[in-house]
């Protein structure tokens, strides 16, 4: 059996459905969900699921090996970042190389970097009038949104596309490939 961990700081609704995807199966496990923030939706979807969780703040994750040693404790074989908001330190990336991945809503290497998360990509995107968007997977490394992309997947951004109504169709995409990726990768271990 090969362990997830999740990192999330949000609502969790990729962690939720990346939890459910690897239900039953005999090779893969979500066994932990941690977060930076102590009122995550995410951290109430984990109860229902049924998954631990963890919640450490910024001096923990930063200043100690705390974070470390519950993975390690949990035998995490894969670290996945479910719209997971601070970056990631050098202790995790030593012990977890080319074991982190992370999504981000749109077709990096453009719209990446600090800030560039959640809505405010989607403002980027339809600000600058782009007629694509998408999805990108990618290794973590110790900058923002920079690592190895894994899988890309584009869709088009439509001309009455609304913040919202684009989050949507990005979200959809993330739900439907970001679990299959993930069991790839797992594949590769
Ligand atoms: C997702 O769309 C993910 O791509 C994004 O945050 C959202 C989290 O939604 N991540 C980033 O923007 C990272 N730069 P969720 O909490 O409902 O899964």
């Amino acid at each position: 059996m090969k362990n997830i961990a999740i990192f999330a700081s949000g609502n969790g609704t990729n962690a939720e459905r990346i939890v459910k995807y690897f239900i039953g199966n005999s090779r893969v496990d979500v066994v932990l969900i941690l977060s930076n923030m102590p009122n995550a939706g995410v951290l109430m979807r984990a109860k229902k699921l049924g998954i631990e969780t963890v919640v450490f703040n910024r001096n923990t994750f930063y200043n100690t090996n705390d974070v470390v040693e519950i993975l390690e404790n949990n035998n995490t074989d894969l670290i996945v970042l479910a719209g997971f908001l601070w970056l990631v330190p050098d202790n995790l990336l030593n012990n977890y190389r080319d074991r982190i991945l992370n999504i981000h809503p749109a077709l990096l290497p453009k719209y990446g970097g600090k800030g560039m998360f959640g809505h405010h990509v989607h403002e980027a995107v339809i600000g600058a009038g782009e007629k694509m968007s998408g999805i990108t997977i990618h290794y973590v490394n110790e900058k923002y949104d920079d690592g190895q992309i894994v899988f890309q997947k584009k869709l088009d951004v439509l001309p009455d596309d609304t913040l919202d109504s684009l989050a949507s169709r990005i979200h959809k995409l993330e739900y439907e490939f970001y679990p299959k990726v993930i069991e790839e990768v797992m594949a590769g271990l």
